[in-house]
């Protein structure tokens, strides 16, 4: 891996940057019980397929109890990606999961917060929060999230997101949280074109006011809509480590990011869920060479453009752009 190359990510979720060595940690810290059939006699994460990931997902978020855990699952991912030349992490954050465990937002937000401080000071990497709801726990929920996130504004928190099930609800269920997220002031993203097609993409540009989107990866297989992705400038947060874990494609030669690039579109590299799907932002940029066959000027245009559309504010930007 080229450390050399300075790397930004936009796609990563907060619970799934747990590593299983972290996870076993957190779980005797707290006294609790691994949940079964969770990692296999190799410390790896068990799943099958995308709604599998799902609930391994949240069965590995359930060890996490205390304001400490959020605090050590920050700062040890920021840590780790800045290990590998990472100068810029956004993560997503669940309200959701945090209350799950009796942990209100705001609590969540400090711990996370003081790590990404800390991360800062020992590592020199940047860490910033899109707190996210999630798709398959309805739009009564999302706009519940929405509502907790705009009456508790943090600097840190600098945008709003959603992940989940992408085959549940239609895009404009969503509307009213996305809207009131966007009315105080936070940028938003959403995941769309990762399990479901390029329709799903369109109907998330077309209700929800996005300027990034989550994979996306599948408005390849509609021109006209790549043609709108790249006329309005949205920025594609591209896993292709997730994709290929997740079986979205046979192998590397089947995944459109190089046709994306050649359309003309924005794009980004990010690991979504680094030990879920064996990966880490060093290994998608390192991956983005030796599997795609990128220059290395492809890989710093990806963290030009990650910074170019970070929700993070300009003197911030101005300050990770004079480390490229
Ligand atoms: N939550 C965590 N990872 C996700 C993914 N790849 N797609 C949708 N929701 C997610
Ligand atoms: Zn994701």
């Amino acid at each position: 891996m080229d450390q050399a190359v300075a790397k930004a990510e936009l796609h990563c979720h907060f619970e799934g940057t747990i590593t299983p060595a972290l996870m076993h940690r957190l779980a005797k810290r707290n006294g609790i019980e691994i949940p079964d059939n969770l990692v296999d006699a190799d410390g790896a994460y068990i799943w099958t397929n995308f709604n599998g990931f799902l609930d391994a997902y949240d069965r590995a978020s359930s060890v996490i109890r205390t304001p400490q855990d959020y605090y050590d699952i920050t700062f040890d991912y920021l840590t780790s990606a800045a290990a590998e030349g990472a100068i810029y992490v956004e993560m997503f954050t669940s309200p959701d999961h945090a209350a799950e465990v009796g942990i209100g937002y705001t609590d969540m937000n400090a711990a996370i917060a003081r790590a990404i401080d800390d991360a800062e000071q020992v590592a020199g990497i940047v860490g910033r929060m899109v707190a996210t709801c999630v798709r398959h726990l309805g739009p009564d929920q999302a706009l519940r999230v929405a509502e907790t996130i705009t009456a508790n504004p943090h600097p840190y928190v600098v945008g709003f997101g959603m992940g989940g099930d992408e085959a549940r609800h239609a895009a404009i269920d969503f509307a009213p949280a996305f809207d009131l997220a966007f009315a105080a002031g936070l940028s938003c993203t959403v995941h769309a074109g990762e399990v479901m097609g390029a329709a799903s993409v369109e109907d998330a540009l077309d209700a929800l006011p996005v300027v990034r989107i989550g994979h996306g990866i599948r408005a390849i297989e509609n021109l006209a809509l790549v043609e709108r992705l790249v006329a309005e400038g949205i920025t594609l947060e591209v896993c292709p480590g997730s994709n290929l874990a997740l079986g979205l494609y046979p192998d590397t030669a089947a995944h459109p990011l190089r046709a994306l690039m050649k359309a003309g579109c924005r794009i980004t590299l990010g690991s979504d869920d680094p030990p879920f799907f064996h990966t880490s932002i060093g290994a998608e940029y390192a991956r983005a060479t030796s599997d795609f066959g990128l220059s290395r000027e492809s890989l710093v245009q990806f963290t030009r453009t990650a910074i170019d559309a970070a929700f993070v504010d300009e003197p911030t930007k101005a300050r990770l752009r004079e480390k490229l």
